[in-house]
């Protein structure tokens, strides 16, 4: 075992990180409602209101030199002249003690320096729009001391992006008040914004600053601000330039004393006749408010437990005792939270995404559904519906839409062949989980445009149809701009370095690209929706011969010897083949032709799995495909266009590796069913260094063997890894797999769990399950209905 950060906290639902030099930040979220934040273990990250993009309201240097730069920072200056921070950074000045707690919602960092100890606690209260800073001050010496204390954030302007770019303009429209110890950051607020955002603290302070420079001086980094080398705040005010907001104290601890000082770092939007108090200067009314709610421990407090109160009552919807503590772990605690954090930001904020690119994927959003529809079914069924109605009337669809408006994205467009079937999926997984059949009927329209509405039932018919009736040459269906592997573009031919891939031209015309992967997608959503189809007494007959027609393509066309084919290209040439001299063979149609046992009865399901784990299984997961691509092949597209081993080109999606999990378990191949299971979840990481992101939550990514240094991850929090690992462990690992009238019983997992218990809340039952295995498998079905349910389950 290599050298370890950090360990979990199970019992506190805590990740502990016990030294701040992680091999790559290791961040945490705050807020829940539309106030959001980002915080590393060393205090870094920054803040936005409902829109990373639009309302940012820290400042945040991507990719900067050195890494994480800028976030909320106190700095404490000792009579001596050392100045020390509690989370390390940025000074990085040796401590005798750090520690970084991460829980749901919150992070509580630590810092000692010489018997003097410093403790923040970050969060996001209920409902309200401010981060509170906890500073809790002790003194566990001897002798009396005496320190000086700055805080320290950085304002952004806003707009995330211009702030990154419009220098001539940026650097003149910076504006600050100052009143008592709160500092407002009110850029702009003179002309069409309405909102503002401020710093305050709970007690008198000794000085200030709101001035960049005047505060750290032009050639100092955050590590050696000027004004807190020399001891004494410069009460500046800040015109123009670089508006920041910077508490100043002078503090004496007796031995033993211990001193809390709260600051809350708030946002306000004033109603647009409310915007001036008479003088000119902001209304602050609200923000007086916000100040008055959490200007004591005890209402910091009590916000704090009604945060750890709404965390537990939402975990502890599902519970899970199988006497393997990284698969309890992640079940109980941080999977779920992935999920929800995946749901809040979708992905726009984390520490790869930088909140000002992308929208809401149709794809991605109807997947993480999967993640989040048992803990917060109102939202899901909402998200369902907006998402629904950025469809086109032929079953089409935006690949992307804006959360703010709604709309669909023009900036991506349209023509993903899978896209149509994810919603298909989605909204069957939100009908088993809540039993609200009653969505079905509800009006929704096509591209947004009023008096288009029709039942969602509708949407699900032409969503169905038009891949259906979009297919190519043998039968499968065309593939269009790519299908869930987005770097696949097998329609546009790229020679220009300066267009993306993801928008330029895509060739439709004599297109003969076809994909496997939709084609098992179709089998496998095409069964779940005739079953609807049924289970509402419609007729499922056209569905279900579609489907036929589906699988005997797949078996025609798709069975490449020892695996599924991946593909047919523009000219309608085999990828994914043995006959090819890279790219012979993908995860993604091995994981969903046998996610949908295609040839099953033939053996055709094994033989996929074993090449499978023959020819992409490594040490550290199943990479997406082999050989890698050494070269760019422009009638693939983007995926050639990645190294070898890293993202789609061979890379482990760890997105992708519960498809073929799911394909063994339903094979009844256990073992390598948890095995798969074990290599990309992050509570079995053992070389911290290596895998480099948090081992508490999952990545998109690992490094493939072909890479420079394979198991590597990046791209940690916002992927649809976190909704398919939990789909896929707790419907068919565990085996808790929610059906339109009940709960399906069919545990997968290997001979040593004997005895497994789960508590799940399901619709308005609630149920505690033992079940007893003897390693055979098996299965049972509990009809749903309503109350308390006790039961033990011999299989
Ligand atoms: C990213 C995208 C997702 C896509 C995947 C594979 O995770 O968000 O939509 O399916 O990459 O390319
Ligand atoms: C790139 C990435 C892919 C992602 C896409 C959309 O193609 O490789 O993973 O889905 O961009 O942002």
């Amino acid at each position: 075992m290599s050298k370890r950060y950090g360990h979990f906290d199970d019992a506190a639902r805590e990740y502990v990180i016990t030294d701040p030099a992680t091999p790559w930040p290791w961040i945490n979220y705050l807020g829940c409602e539309d106030f959001f934040s980002l915080v590393s273990n060393t205090a870094g990250g920054y803040c936005f209101c409902r829109d990373a993009k639009f309302r940012r309201i820290l400042r945040y240097r991507y990719n900067g030199v050195p890494m994480d730069a800028g976030g909320r920072y106190f700095y404490l200056r000792e009579e001596d002249g050392t100045v020390w921070n509690p989370g390390w950074k940025p000074c990085k000045t040796t401590l005798d003690a750090y520690e970084c707690r991460h829980g749901m919602g919150y992070t509580r960092i630590r810092g000692e320096r010489q018997g003097l100890q410093a403790e923040v606690l970050f969060f996001v209260p209920p409902g309200r729009r401010c981060e509170i800073h906890k500073l809790t001050l002790t003194n566990k010496g001897n002798a009396a001391r005496d320190f000086r204390l700055f805080s320290f954030v950085e304002w952004c302007l806003w707009n995330a992006a211009t702030d990154m770019e419009n220098f001539q303009r940026n650097l003149s429209t910076g504006e600050v008040e100052i009143e008592g110890s709160t500092l407002y950051h009110k850029t702009e607020y003179r002309e069409r914004r309405d909102h503002y955002a401020f710093y305050g603290v709970n007690a008198a302070v000794d000085g200030f600053d709101t001035d960049r420079e005047s505060f750290l001086g032009l050639y100092n980094g955050f590590d050696a601000p000027q004004n807190v080398l020399a001891g004494q705040a410069g009460n500046s005010v800040a015109h123009g330039w670089s508006p920041v907001a910077s508490h100043f104290f002078r503090i004496h601890l007796a031995p033993g004393e211990r001193r809390t000082l709260i600051f809350v770092l708030g946002y306000v939007e004033n109603p647009a006749d409310h915007k001036f108090a008479p003088d000119g200067s902001i209304d602050k009314t609200r923000a007086h408010g916000l100040l008055a709610d959490f200007d004591s421990e005890a209402k910091v407090d009590a916000a704090f437990s009604e945060l750890k109160r709404r965390w537990n009552s939402l975990l502890d919807r599902f519970q899970v005792e199988s006497g393997c503590a990284e698969l309890d772990r992640m079940v109980d605690i941080w999977n779920q939270y992935q999920c929800m954090v995946t749901f809040n930001m979708s992905r726009s904020a984390s520490f790869f995404e930088s909140g000002i690119g992308r929208g809401m994927g149709f794809r991605d959003s109807n997947q993480d559904l999967v993640g989040f529809v048992h803990l917060i079914p109102e939202r899901a069924r909402q998200r369902i519906l907006d998402i629904a109605a950025t469809q086109f009337a032929d079953g089409s669809c935006y690949h992307q839409y804006q959360p703010l408006t709604r709309q669909g994205n023009d900036g991506i467009g349209s023509g993903f062949g899978d896209d149509p079937l994810w919603l298909l999926f989605g909204t069957v997984a939100y009908l088993k989980e809540t039993g609200d059949f009653g969505i079905l009927d509800e009006p929704v329209p096509f591209d947004n445009a009023p008096g288009t509405e029709v039942p969602l039932l509708e949407h699900l018919r032409v969503s169905f149809r038009h891949v259906a009736q979009h297919l190519g040459p043998h039968g499968l269906p065309l593939i269009g701009r790519a299908d869930w592997n987005d770097c696949l573009n097998l329609n546009c031919f790229s020679h220009d370095p300066d267009e993306s891939f993801q928008t330029t031209e895509n060739k439709t015309g004599d297109s003969q690209a076809e994909s496997l992967m939709i084609a098992g997608l179709f089998v496998y959503t095409g069964r779940e929706y005739a079953s609807l189809l049924r289970h509402l007494k419609l007729d499922a007959g056209p569905v279900l011969q579609a489907v036929a027609a589906m699988e005997q393509a797949i078996r025609t066309s798709g069975w490449d010897g020892e695996w599924f084919l991946r593909a047919y290209d523009y000219q309608g040439g085999k990828v994914g083949s043995h006959e090819n001299a890279e790219g012979q063979i993908f995860i993604e149609s091995q994981g969903w032709c046998t996610m949908a046992r295609i040839g099953a009865e033939d053996g055709l399901c094994d033989r996929a799995l074993d090449s499978a784990k023959r020819l992409l299984d490594s040490d550290y997961g199943l990479v997406l495909n082999q050989p890698a691509y050494t070269c760019y092949h422009p009638e693939l597209g983007e995926i050639s266009s990645y190294p070898e081993g890293y993202k789609e080109n061979a890379g482990i999606f760890c997105h992708n590796n519960p498809w073929i999990i799911i394909g063994e378990a339903l094979a009844g191949r256990t073992d390598d069913a948890w095995e798969h299971y074990c290599k990309i979840s992050p509570a079995f990481v053992d070389d911290q260094q290596l895998h480099k992101v948090e081992p508490y939550v999952y990545c998109q990514m690992v490094a493939g063997k072909d890479a420079f240094r394979p198991g590597e991850g990046k791209n940690s929090w916002l992927t649809g890894t976190a909704a398919w690992n939990w789909h896929t462990v707790t419907e068919f690992l565990l085996g808790i797999r929610p059906c339109f009238d009940g709960l399906r019983i069919e545990p997968h997992l290997p001979a040593r769990f004997r005895t497994v218990k789960v508590h799940r809340v399901f619709r308005d039952a609630v149920y505690d399950l033992t079940l007893h295995l003897d390693g055979q498998g098996g299965s049972t079905f509990i009809p749903y209905s309503p109350g308390h349910h006790t039961l033990e389950i011999v299989l």
